[in-house]
């Protein structure tokens, strides 16, 4: 599936990446594509931020397990969580859920046709992650789990970037 159209060709392309708590995934998400949209040298054309479906978490730092993986790996890890709002889908232009059950609660809050055909898997943009291209939830395991998922989103953030650098020319 190809990416969404902006919706503001004259501004930055805006991207929403979204799991559960706000306080694993899609932090390292957000910061791990930052990194990659940097060295592509697209830092000024894509925004990143991140949220949360639920509420728990809203303020909190990244859970430390998020943090200290990110560290090792060296990204940054400053974050503080947020809940995702409905009426955000209206400025981003692809909203990208973590697995299946944050893509199905995006679909049910987007306000309309356009922001559903902008909600994607984040992980469908790594090559070779197969028919059900989730990234797992790491909450409840062990600190492998973490690792587990930094190496996932390396590889979808990777791809990524390569399917956005087209759309700022040559
Ligand atoms: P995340 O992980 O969605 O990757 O931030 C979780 C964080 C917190 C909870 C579940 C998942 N929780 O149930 O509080």
């Amino acid at each position: 599936m190809s990416l969404p159209e902006p919706r503001d060709s004259s501004g930055p392309y805006r991207i929403c990446v979204v799991c559960l708590g706000n306080i694993c995934r899609s932090p390292m998400a957000e910061k791990i594509l930052i990194t990659d949209l940097a060295r592509a040298g697209l830092a000024d054309r894509v925004e990143v931020d991140s949220a949360g479906t639920g509420d728990w978490h809203i303020g909190a730092d990244m859970d430390p397990r998020a943090a200290s993986t990110l560290r090792k790996y060296g990204y940054p890890t400053g974050h503080v969580a947020r809940q995702f709002s409905p009426s955000w889908f209206a400025e981003r232009d692809l909203v990208l859920a973590m697995d299946t059950d944050n893509l199905d609660d995006l679909v049910r809050l987007a306000p309309d046709a356009e922001s559903r055909e902008r909600i994607r898997l984040f992980r469908s943009f790594a090559p070779g992650a197969g028919p059900n291209p989730e990234v797992p939830d790491p909450y409840y395991g062990g600190d492998d789990g973490f690792v587990a998922v930094l190496t996932m989103i390396e590889a979808a953030s990777k791809g990524l970037t390569g399917e956005l650098a087209p759309l700022f020319g040559p």
